[in-house]
């Protein structure tokens, strides 16, 4: 296709990469009290597929809730953003939000989509850009955890949107949340914008159930962490020695969704073996709620100014929209 472009650039410096990912994986389930996994590991084709199902499933209310303020607010977002924009998307999913924002932004010249799970990324591609033939794209596999020196994205001329939906920023720690501001602000540059979506701090039963869905699709979501990690590392998890559990954690604001143990049994991990007791668990994801003040906050710590702030009805879900600082 002639308006599109692929950059691959989780396959530079692969090697470095895998050196710290081997590194974070043994510290994460062998040296620390709390076995942890990092939560982008959701995230090969099967884990982005049932990402997507879960989005419809009833009980998960943000997407819905995030397309209804896309919907019902589309005049007012616009008059906040520039016309002829390049628009950059961090963790784009399938294209249901861009293709919202495109129709919103006045006259978009291009769009820059970067996601980790590469074969989803390129397949959503392909799509967009059969349904808008003038709009020159580019698809980058990268993962925000590293280092984002994409000469294709540092060399854009003004005025750029960058586009973080789904409040993915809830899943880093506040500190990793403020390094990944940062790193975007490198790439988006003073006076730009970037509209990002976040969940606010709601009742803890209309949380807890959005994690616990009766489907249990989020339980299988859980889960596919193992099959990735047994893909990319030689690992031999299984995930029927596990049980999916999510709850909120109202100190922290946030959901940690765990995997729990279910049988004492041990693992291999390259030239180690990691033991598993009865009831121990793996947290595989936190997801921050954050009142507006709590945001704000973050995003200040980052070089950010909130431009604008909108909301649905019941303040479920919030877009804001914010300026990078002088
Ligand atoms: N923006 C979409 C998808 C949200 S799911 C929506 O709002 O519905 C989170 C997205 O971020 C996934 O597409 C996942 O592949 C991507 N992602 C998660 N961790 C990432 C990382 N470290 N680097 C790049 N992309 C990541
Ligand atoms: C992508 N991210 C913001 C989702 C969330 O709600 O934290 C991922 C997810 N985890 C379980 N359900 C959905």
């Amino acid at each position: 296709m002639e308006n599109l472009d692929f950059i691959d650039y989780l396959n530079t410096n692969k090697q470095d990469i895998m050196i710290e990912e081997k590194k974070e994986l043994i510290d994460g389930l062998k040296y620390s009290s709390q076995k942890k996994l990092n939560p982008k590991y959701f995230y090969d084709n099967k884990g982005s597929i049932l990402f997507e199902e879960i989005t419809k499933s009833e009980d998960y209310y943000p997407t819905k809730k995030e397309m209804e303020i896309l919907d019902k607010k589309d005049k007012k977002i616009k008059k906040e953003l520039p016309p002829k924009s390049t628009i950059i998307e961090f963790g784009s999913g399938s294209n249901k939000k861009i293709k919202k924002l495109l129709s919103i932004v006045d006259s978009p010249v291009e769009y820059i989509s970067i996601d980790i799970s590469k074969d989803f990324l390129f397949e959503n591609s392909k799509e967009l850009a059969r349904d808008f033939p003038e709009l020159k794209i580019t698809a980058i596999s990268a993962d925000f955890n590293q280092e984002l020196n994409i000469p294709k994205i540092q060399n854009i001329k003004k005025p750029k949107i960058g586009f973080f939906p789904g409040s993915t920023i809830g899943n880093f720690s506040k500190i990793n949340a403020k390094k990944t501001l940062l790193k975007f602000k490198k790439i988006l540059k003073s006076e730009n914008f970037l509209v990002i979506g976040v969940d606010l701090k709601k009742d803890k039963r209309i949380l807890e159930k959005a994690y616990n869905d009766k489907e249990g699709i989020t339980a299988k979501f859980n889960k596919n962490i193992f099959k990735n990690l047994n893909n990319k590392f030689g690992t031999n998890f299984n995930e029927n020695n596990f049980e999916h559990n999510a709850f909120f954690n109202s100190k922290k604001s946030r959901i940690e969704m765990h995997l729990v143990t279910m049988i004492n049994h041990s693992i291999k991990l390259f030239d180690k073996k990691i033991d598993f007791k009865v009831g121990e668990t793996i947290h595989t994801e936190s997801s921050y709620k954050y009142t507006y003040k709590s945001f704000e906050q973050l995003i200040e710590s980052a070089g950010y100014k909130v431009q604008n702030f909108f909301s649905d009805e019941k303040s479920f879900f919030g877009i804001f929209i914010l300026k990078v600082k002088k």
